[in-house]
């Protein structure tokens, strides 16, 4: 067991955490999608303390964060023109680009693998913490494997306390959602992992590129290789079973008379449930909801809810990244 501290993101703080990073230790810090749990990217041992703490198979490969387009040349063997237009136009931001890495990446960042994922966040903690370590951090979402992203400091405390020196406290983080993950090492580029960056955004600066099948059910039915090993099936996913229902009020209510202690992602104003049914109104915005959906999945989980019905969102593009995870937690 190590001691945890999870200390506001104060000017001394960020020094501390840069120092901890520095010396390969490991440090929770916001970001403007979910929190990271940062490592010295390019110390393997360092790297190697964060797929112990997050419980996380070695193959999955980790982002590596850097302050800005140089930095994140100094890691990769070619940056293509696409690199360049879209590091201009997202960055700092949540759009991961993967490239063919170069020696100074250690394998254990990239799970064995010849390519490595390179962002630059824009929130303020992340910045100040690259700038004062000085190094690339590889910092995946810092929560245990296989649960949902942490959007608050308490909720990487609730995950990874007692295996990780320091948390940074920023905050609940705006996005709520991660990063869009796009492979810039293939031809046209491909969108390994939807985000916050919709595909059509990123089709505005680079043309066409291939998105990723809805559902890695559906992968495995159609043959395709997974893109990355971050899509495996249930991922994402709260410790409760998780349905989507076109008509929810009515399956609440079948569960409510099976005797099931229900969670209900409202998208409409439900009315009156009984104790039984834990009712959460979600924002109807796609952008506000995202800002709240895991949040709202580890408060069912807390309320001892034995399943969890969602409202169906709009089968529109904006609501893509969320429809996304929710198809993935009820896999
Ligand atoms: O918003 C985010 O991206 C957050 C914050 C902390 O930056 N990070 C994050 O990291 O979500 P993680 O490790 O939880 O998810 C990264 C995803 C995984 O699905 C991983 O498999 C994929 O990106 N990935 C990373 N590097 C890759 C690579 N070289 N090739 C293919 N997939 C990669
Ligand atoms: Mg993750």
């Amino acid at each position: 067991m190590i001691e945890t501290k999870c200390v506001p993101a104060t000017p001394e703080a960020i020094a501390e955490a840069a120092a901890r990073i520095r010396s390969g230790e490991l440090v929770a810090f916001p970001t403007e999608t979910v929190y990271g749990l940062g490592a010295h990217a390019l110390n393997p041992q360092a790297v190697a303390a964060i797929f112990t703490a997050k419980g996380r198979p070695a193959t999955n490969p980790l982002i590596v964060h850097v302050l800005d387009i140089e930095a994140a040349r100094s890691l990769v063997t070619t940056w293509p023109a696409h690199a360049q237009r879209l590091a201009e136009r997202f960055w700092p931001g949540p759009l991961t680009l993967v490239l063919p890495k170069n020696a100074s990446v250690p394998d254990e960042v990239t799970g064995g693998g010849p390519t490595v994922g390179l962002r630059a966040p824009s929130h303020p903690v992340a910045r100040a913490l690259l700038e004062a370590a000085r190094v690339p951090i590889a910092a995946p979402s810092a929560n245990r494997s296989n649960h949902v992203s942490p959007t608050t400091a308490q909720h990487v405390w609730d995950d990874l306390k007692g295996r990780i020196a320091l948390i940074l406290d920023g905050g609940p983080t705006q996005g709520g959602l991660e990063s869009t993950v796009l492979s810039l090492a293939e031809d046209p580029p491909r969108i390994l992992r939807l985000g916050l960056i919709p595909p059509a955004a990123i089709e505005a600066v680079v043309g066409p590129i291939r998105l990723p099948p809805l559902s890695s059910a559906q992968a495995e039915q159609e043959g395709t290789p997974l893109p990355s090993p971050g899509m495996l099936r249930r991922h994402y996913a709260p410790k409760v079973p998780l349905e989507i229902a076109e008509n929810a009020a009515a399956r609440v209510q079948e569960l409510l008379a099976q005797g099931e202690r229900v969670g209900w992602l409202a998208l409409q104003v439900p009315g009156r449930w009984g104790e039984n049914a834990v009712v959460i109104e979600m924002p109807t915005s796609a952008e506000a909801y995202a800002q709240r959906l895991y949040a709202a999945l580890r408060e069912l989980e807390a309320e001892a809810v034995t399943r969890i019905v969602v409202d169906a969102p709009p089968q529109t593009q904006e609501w893509l990244a969320i429809w996304d995870r929710l198809r993935r937690a009820a896999a």
